[in-house]
């Protein structure tokens, strides 16, 4: 096995060595080329770690996800999502007398102060709840400024109870916004899942229980989008952490990157894209379609993932477990159609595309019954626990620098500037 990489360009001959598996790209700078110093070029970072980090391993070709060494499988199918962020905060698995404390510090954060209900209502009542959510979580480091002493371990401690604590409450508090109804407030008598959706249905003074196999459903969903390495969300939670943030500031960037339709929005669009289908006899036309050029199959595809996504898996489980319950749902059709379909067909096997948490997690969402818009946020209420471990990890890290990647310049050499009358 090579212990080096040798580089020889010009009149340059010199050896890089590898450790961990990778060079460290700074080595290249000592390699002259015509437009100075050798660098590398990597739209997207598909093949540059920016950090060492302990929390996440995943096998993508082998289709394996682990948190701190156990496999996900088995955290969704014994464990709690409190639990699970104790994992990835903390680096073991709690014990009973630990994850009661842990339970019971974050589940007392989960009030917020009443101007951020305020902040919320002040969004037009069609805003989208992932908006809300952003400026929600953004506006708490003003409450608690103390949250910027970045480097006291107490200060970090108690300003990540604060935030899981309080993500449910917020998500809850932007989606009865949208419907026009006042926010619940937590109940001590819930646990974190359950309570978040009392949060979200009750609809008079009395507690109101969800059925605890939906409860549980939910749970494992939680844990499934508790964490995945360095995506891009958690990638602008470390970024912005990078020159120096506190906890609210990196997690509002993080929900921004969430936001979009190739990250967190995608079960949103395999919804939108179902209903589109709207019928079996059209899925062949569908994913023709898709081949010919004609937009994405939403839920399929990963950057890391070139085989099932084992958090799919695990869904695809839990979607007969709540339709149990709820009844089934004639999109569920089209989607077992689509991926059998792909799973079989030239381009995407050719290409390793398939299905990923996304394509079977709003079915669940929707039976449910949260509306669409819903669906990023109920992602981003469980990420938060991977954003405070990284966010931790990074700000720790004494290798960490603030993040400012390099360019390759394409634009204009230096040219004389011209008076406005003159162009
Ligand atoms: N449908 C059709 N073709 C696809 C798809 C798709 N969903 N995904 C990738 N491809 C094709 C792409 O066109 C390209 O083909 P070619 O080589 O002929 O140009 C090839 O596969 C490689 O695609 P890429 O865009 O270079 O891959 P990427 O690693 O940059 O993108 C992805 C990963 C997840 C953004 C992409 O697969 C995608 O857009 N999927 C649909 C959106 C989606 O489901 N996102 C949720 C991701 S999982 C949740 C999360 O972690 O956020």
């Amino acid at each position: 096995m090579a212990e080096s990489l040798h580089i020889s360009a010009g009149d340059y001959s010199g050896d890089l060595p590898i450790a961990e598996g990778a060079i460290r790209a700074t080595g290249l700078s000592a390699v002259p080329t015509e437009l100075g110093p050798l660098t590398s070029y990597d739209p997207g970072f598909v093949n540059t770690a920016a950090c060492r980090s302990a929390i996440t391993y995943i096998d993508g070709d082998a289709g394996i996800l682990e948190h701190r060494g156990y496999p996900i499988e088995e955290l969704a199918e014994h464990s709690t999502f409190l639990e699970v962020a104790y994992l990835l905060i903390n680096g073991e698995l709690p014990t009973a007398s630990e994850l009661e404390g842990w339970d019971e510090e974050v589940n007392r954060h989960r009030l917020v102060h009443e101007n951020v209900h305020e902040i919320i209502r002040a969004f037009r009542y069609d805003a989208h709840p992932m908006a809300k959510l952003m400026a929600s979580v953004a506006s708490l480091m003003t409450f608690y400024p103390s949250s910027r002493r970045i480097s006291d371990a107490e200060s970090r401690k108690l300003n990540s109870f604060r935030l899981l604590g309080k993500m449910p409450t917020l998500a809850a508090a932007a989606f009865r916004h949208s419907i026009g109804r006042h926010p619940v407030y937590p109940s001590d008598e819930l646990g974190y899942v359950e309570n978040f959706m009392a949060m979200l249905f009750q609809s008079q003074q009395r507690v109101w229980r969800a059925d605890p196999r939906l409860t549980r459903a939910l749970e494992v969903l939680f844990i499934l989008h508790a964490d995945h390495e360095q995506n891009c969300s958690t990638t602008a939670v470390r970024t912005v952490a990078s020159s120096g943030n506190d906890l609210y500031t990196s997690c509002g960037a993080g929900i921004g990157a969430l936001f979009g339709p190739l990250h967190g929005g995608a079960n949103e669009a395999v919804l939108r894209m179902l209903r589109e289908i709207g019928s079996l006899d059209r899925v062949p036309e569908f994913i023709e379609g898709i081949k010919g050029g004609n937009g994405r199959l939403m839920g399929f595809g990963h950057r890391v993932y070139k085989n099932y996504d084992p958090r799919a898996k695990v869904i695809k489980k839990a979607v007969d477990d709540v339709f149990e319950v709820r009844g089934t749902n004639p999109l569920l059709d089209i989607a077992l159609e689509l991926e059998k379909i792909a799973l079989n067909d030239e381009y995407f096997v050719s290409r390793k595309l398939y299905p990923n948490v996304d394509f079977y997690s709003g079915l669940i969402y929707e039976a449910l019954n949260f509306p669409s818009e819903m669906f990023t946020v109920l992602f981003a209420v469980p990420r938060t626990a991977g954003w405070i471990a990284h966010w931790q990890e990074q700000l720790t890290d004494p290798d960490q620098r603030i993040i400012r990647p390099k360019q390759l310049y394409t634009g204009s050499d230096r040219r004389p500037y011209l008076p406005v009358g003159d162009r």
